[in-house]
């Protein structure tokens, strides 16, 4: 390690600068060793030396922190060394919550789901949260087939080979086990067996930093060997596809698991009220110190599994389960400056630049101040936070961290303000590119409006562009993303999504009397002949991506995964979708409904105005379609398979509920909807295929009757599509 042995207080500027620079290259190949190959080379507390250094010099020269500083970032993208699995059933996260009033708020919000009385019984599960990684184990005619990473969430990583290691998972299940059905839980790893590989690997020189960490780096090994003399465990606690329901509720389920020689979770246990459950919680967390694994939190379900089902899932998590969190660290330290940076959508958030301190273990330099109206003291919907008090350059600051959330500042010490300290000016102009920064009515957000030109938002876009999630390219980190973007050689430069592409073309082009110049990718340090090749075979891999990683990698605003994927499988091409786009017409007030185009778009299943306005707005500016159009002469994005269309009584009609429904409340009715296929409407107009209506419907029922749409009640409604969906 080399580290530089000056202090901190007697560096130069030049000096600092210099430093700045190696500390982040330095770390960023400890970091791709870390996450990237789980092979460190240095000790976590030569690592964590490095990062404190950086800390403590970007603490003196706020003004030297650099955009690729370690303390911007967190770890590296994962390998691709296994093959991807697609989940039969996607792996879901959890909603966290943190207090009891939250807990309150999720159980109230699940009866009022189910339409349920306050005194009608409603059972929870209370149970850890284990801090590994979650596993999908899927066995077909009793016999281990597949085990999956969650990786994104629909797609993850084949790791069977070393599951098989794993001595207490079983390979065969008993005869009473579904022909086919995936058993899913948490790997990891106990804290004794964690300290004692430690101990064993220390003189290798390879270390990991916690359980998690531990677990992680040991179930991705190349080599099943590897991961056979690691120390993982396993705990059931979930389940994706099944051929035959499993039981009639979780507890019962997650008890056959234990009968069929799965480790459960003796924490398990029900609650029959909000008390019982803050109770769990409670004596959960007292004993946290004491069980031999780490945990961070408690995690509550709905027992009963057909209410699970009523409840369903929002786009990432389930309606029927909530984590609750153990409380995140806090610590005082002093604002030093308030710095702007500009995300990839032209957002500008202001980032706290703090004097180092310890949270929870971890130093903290930066932390979120979210936006303008949170330095103010002004909350979300206008109301003041902090009774108000404004955050100002120079307070003493109360910092929190929350599990791998970013930290944030809650609150300042008014006592401490220095005196003469002024109310921070939020500037107008982009600090990237100094084009006009615009703030639309009602958003709380500042955007830069000098989209395609401004550099900040290029290098983001580029990044997102290539991030796992989107075209997924192995090898175009940040740093090479800015040491492309910021080349001027021709055969070098990348300053859009479609240069990657021809970057190899250009390259080849170069003449051969350029051998050895700058210009060539392999002699710039950090490249060499063996990566500049797997860069390449990387980037053509990706010359065919599916419909809906292409969308989401264009970044336009409101079209994240979830909404890409909506839009793909309703235009199955992306050429079919972008001349809906180019075509519809954004209606102009109220009482304007569009024209036919505009109308297909809003019609796609969970695509509402917003998200709508943005494609439309997308497709509208010149520059955009043509760096769509030339990113179209390199890649192709495939066209969605059709799903088999959801087949059901209501499939692709339209319908209204209104008046008080008696046996499911206005969310579930429109879920339930939705599920089979049809779309839910606020208005009844004569598009409208069928409503369901209450007792006290009103002018909507009288609509209906007159435009001479189907009207049905509720238990008709049942009767048309069953209860058992
Ligand atoms: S249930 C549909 N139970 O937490 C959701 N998850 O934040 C199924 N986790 O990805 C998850 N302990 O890796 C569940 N007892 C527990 C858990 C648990 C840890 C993890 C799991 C999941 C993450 C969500």
């Amino acid at each position: 390690m080399s580290k530089s042995q000056t202090p901190v207080e007697t560096l130069t500027q030049e000096d600092a600068a210099a430093e700045l620079e190696r500390l982040a290259d330095e770390i960023a190949a400890h970091d791709r060793r870390y996450h990237g190959e789980d092979a460190p080379t240095v000790s976590d507390a030569e690592y964590d030396a490095l990062k404190l250094r950086n800390a403590q010099i970007e603490a003196r020269f706020p003004e030297l922190i650099r955009d690729d500083s370690p303390s911007r970032r967190v770890g590296a993208a994962p390998s691709t060394a296994f093959a991807e699995v697609r989940h039969a059933v996607p792996m879901l996260s959890l909603d966290n919550v943190f207090s009891d009033e939250d807990v309150l708020d999720f159980v109230a919000s699940v009866r009022r789901f189910l339409n349920l009385a306050a005194d009608a019984p409603l059972v929870f599960t209370a149970e850890p949260k284990i801090d590994g990684l979650s596993m999908s184990l899927r066995y077909e005619k009793g016999r281990l087939v597949t085990a999956a990473t969650r990786g994104d969430g629909t797609t993850g990583e084949n790791v069977t080979a070393n599951i098989r290691t794993i001595a207490e998972i079983p390979q065969q299940l008993p005869p009473d086990a579904p022909d086919v059905v995936e058993v899913r839980g948490e790997v990891y790893m106990r804290r004794d067996d964690f300290l004692d590989l430690q101990k064993r690997m220390a003189e290798s020189g390879q270390t990991f930093a916690n359980p998690r960490n531990s677990a992680a780096g040991s179930l991705r090994q190349k080599n099943p060997e590897v991961t056979k003399s690691r120390p993982l465990k396993f705990f059931a606690y979930a389940w994706g596809e099944s051929s035959e329901p499993l039981g009639a509720t979780q507890y019962e389920v997650v008890q056959r698991f234990g009968a069929w020689g799965f480790r459960i979770n003796d924490r398990m246990v029900r609650c029959a009220s909000l008390d019982e459950m803050l109770e769990q919680y409670r004596a959960i967390e007292a004993d946290r110190a004491e069980l031999p694994y780490d945990i961070d939190g408690v995690v509550y379900k709905v027992d009963r599994l057909d209410f699970q089902e009523r409840l369903g899932f929002r786009s990432r998590s389930p309606r029927w389960a909530t984590a609750h969190k153990f409380p995140a660290e806090k610590a005082t330290t002093v604002l030093t400056a308030i710095d702007i940076q500009v995300g990839r959508t032209g957002a500008l958030t202001p980032v706290a630049r703090l004097e180092p301190v310890t949270v929870g273990g971890v130093v903290v330099v930066n932390a979120t101040l979210h936006n303008e109206d949170y330095i103010k003291g002004i909350g979300n919907s206008g109301q003041p936070i902090r009774e108000g008090r404004d955050i100002r350059v120079g307070d003493t600051v109360i910092v929190q961290r929350a599990g791998d959330v970013i930290p944030q500042i809650i609150d300042i010490v008014p006592e401490k303000r220095p005196a003469g300290s002024k109310p921070y000016v939020f500037p107008d102009r982009c600090p990237a590119c100094g084009s006009h920064a615009v703030r639309e009515e009602g958003e709380a957000v500042r955007r830069c409006t000098g989209g395609l030109i401004c550099p900040a938002q290029a290098v983001e876009r580029i990044r997102h562009f290539v991030s796992r999630n989107a075209l997924d390219i192995e090898g175009l980190g940040e740093k090479q993303i800015e040491f492309f973007f910021n080349s001027d050689k021709p055969a070098l430069k990348i300053a859009a999504p479609a240069d990657i592409f021809s970057l190899k073309r250009r390259q080849e082009e170069l003449p051969a009397s350029l051998e050895g110049s700058l210009e060539r990718l392999e002699n710039i340090e950090g490249f060499g002949a063996v990566s500049v090749r797997k860069l390449f075979d990387a980037i053509d891999a990706r010359r065919e991506v599916s419909f809906s990683r292409f969308l989401f990698a264009l970044g336009i605003r409101h079209i994240g995964e979830t909404n890409a994927k909506r839009l793909a499988r309703h235009f199955l091409s992306f050429q079919k979708l972008r001349e809906t786009a180019e075509l519809a017409k954004i209606p102009e007030g109220k009482g304007d409904p569009g024209n036919a185009e505009w109308q297909e778009i809003v019609g796609v299943n969970g695509i509402g105005g917003i998200v709508a306005e943005a494609l439309v707005d997308f497709f509208a500016e010149e520059h955009n379609r043509e760096a769509v159009d030339a990113l179209l002469a390199e890649v192709t994005p495939t066209d969605e398979e059709p799903v088999g269309e959801v087949s059901s009584p209501v499939a692709g009609k339209t319908i209204v509920f209104t008046g008080s429904l008696e046996k499911m409340s206005r969310d579930e009715a429109k879920a339930m909807a939705e599920r089979l296929g049809a779309k839910v409407a606020g208005s009844v107009s004569k598009k409208t295929d069928l409503v369901v209506a209450g007792p006290g419907a009103g002018s909507k029922l009288k609509t209906a009757t007159e435009l001479g749409i189907e009207v049905i009640d509720e238990d008709q409604w049942f009767e048309r599509v069953g209860r058992g969906v």
